[in-house]
């Protein structure tokens, strides 16, 4: 089976062809990084906009790709939430509508879903159970995933997004947006033994967490201490290390309270070198088996879309003719 995979859930325009026995055929991802780069943030209307200029373009692309012709596909898979409502309604219009007009099933992909299972997208490929991790500029989450479609949020942010805090704190360094990965290269030249941020919510026993205290201590730090490259570097070191280190403790505290020995990374922060570094570590003093997407896809991607909703159209899911986008939704309330 050929499906085509739409993710359009919030500033990247991607498709994939996945095929169920030969793997991922092809995949492109158009990022609006540039567009919304002026405003320091996602501007919703821009993000609709644009996917609806760039999708068409896109598929013909991945479609030429992958050396097929749109009637050999035989499913389509598309982003239905949680994300950016008009966004969304992009990928979810053209896939319905498309699925529609070539008489072939279309099913609508929870985005966190899509973000769990993209490891398996790799050779080495985890198995259910395990815990995830989801680490994106939109969430952080501790995710007990009991099997496919079954999904227990154990631990979350009670504030900004893990990503956000990246992306905010490297705003006050002066670094462009998303300044996630930049901030990430900053800190290289950071002094570890200059600043020590606090580790929010270390202390209390549970497995929430929150960030922006980290990104107000930042703030107070540049005042004092002044802005000079160095100083920046310094920063950025110890906000990194403080985010890597309570991400640690947490996962550390979730695989001994659930007792799951496979840990998955899902999320644009994954990417993140230090944080892989220190799970690795966790992971072999708890004899835990750890699993990573590649960078690519950890960030938003069609390829994870394609490959859940190819999952869920073998179980025999889809939609009905009703194109409908969820803005949020818990993968808790998912259904199996
Ligand atoms: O998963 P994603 O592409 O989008 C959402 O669904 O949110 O994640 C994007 C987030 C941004 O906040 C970006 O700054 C962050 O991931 N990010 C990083 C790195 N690469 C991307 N954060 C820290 N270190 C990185 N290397
Ligand atoms: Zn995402």
């Amino acid at each position: 089976m050929y499906i085509l995979g739409l993710e359009t859930s919030c500033d990247e325009t991607s498709l994939a062809i996945y095929h169920s026995e030969r793997g991922l055929l092809a995949h492109n991802i158009y990022s609006q990084i540039a567009l919304h780069h002026p405003y320091g943030g996602v501007v919703p209307e821009r993000a609709s906009r644009d996917h609806v200029q760039k999708i068409l373009p896109l598929l013909h692309e991945t479609l030429a790709s992958a050396e097929i012709t749109l009637q050999q596909i035989d499913g389509i898979a598309y982003t239905k939430g949680p994300g950016l409502v008009g966004a969304l309604l992009v990928g979810a219009t053209l896939g319905r509508t498309l699925a529609f007009a070539l008489g072939i099933p279309a099913v609508g992909v929870h985005h966190l879903e899509g973000h769990l299972l993209a490891a398996q997208l790799e050779v080495e490929s985890p198995e259910f159970p395990f815990l995830g991790l989801l680490v994106s500029g939109g969430h952080t989450e501790l995710i007990a995933a009991s099997e496919f479609g079954r999904y227990q949020t154990i631990g979350e942010t009670l504030d900004d997004a893990v990503g956000e805090a990246f992306d905010k704190t490297a705003k006050l360094l002066g670094l462009p947006y998303p300044g996630g990965a930049a901030l990430a290269k900053l800190a290289e030249q950071g002094n570890p033994q200059r600043f020590t941020f606090p580790k929010p919510l270390l202390q209390k026993a549970n497995l929430d967490f929150s960030f922006s205290g980290l990104k107000t201590f930042a703030r107070n730090t540049l005042q004092t201490e002044g802005c000079d490259m160095q100083t920046k570097a310094d920063i950025a070191y110890a906000f990194q290390h403080a985010v890597v280190a309570t991400l640690s403790k947490k996962c550390e505290r979730a695989l001994l309270q659930t007792q799951l020995k496979t840990l998955v990374i899902a999320g644009g922060v994954g990417a993140n070198t230090a944080l892989r570094q220190q799970l690795a570590k966790l992971c072999a003093a708890l004899d835990v088996k750890l699993y990573f997407p590649r960078p690519l896809f950890c960030t938003d991607n069609g390829a994870m879309i394609a490959y859940a909703g190819w999952l869920r159209l073998r179980q025999g899911a889809q939609e009905n003719l009703a194109i409908k986008v969820i803005p949020r939704w818990s993968l808790d309330d998912l259904q199996s």
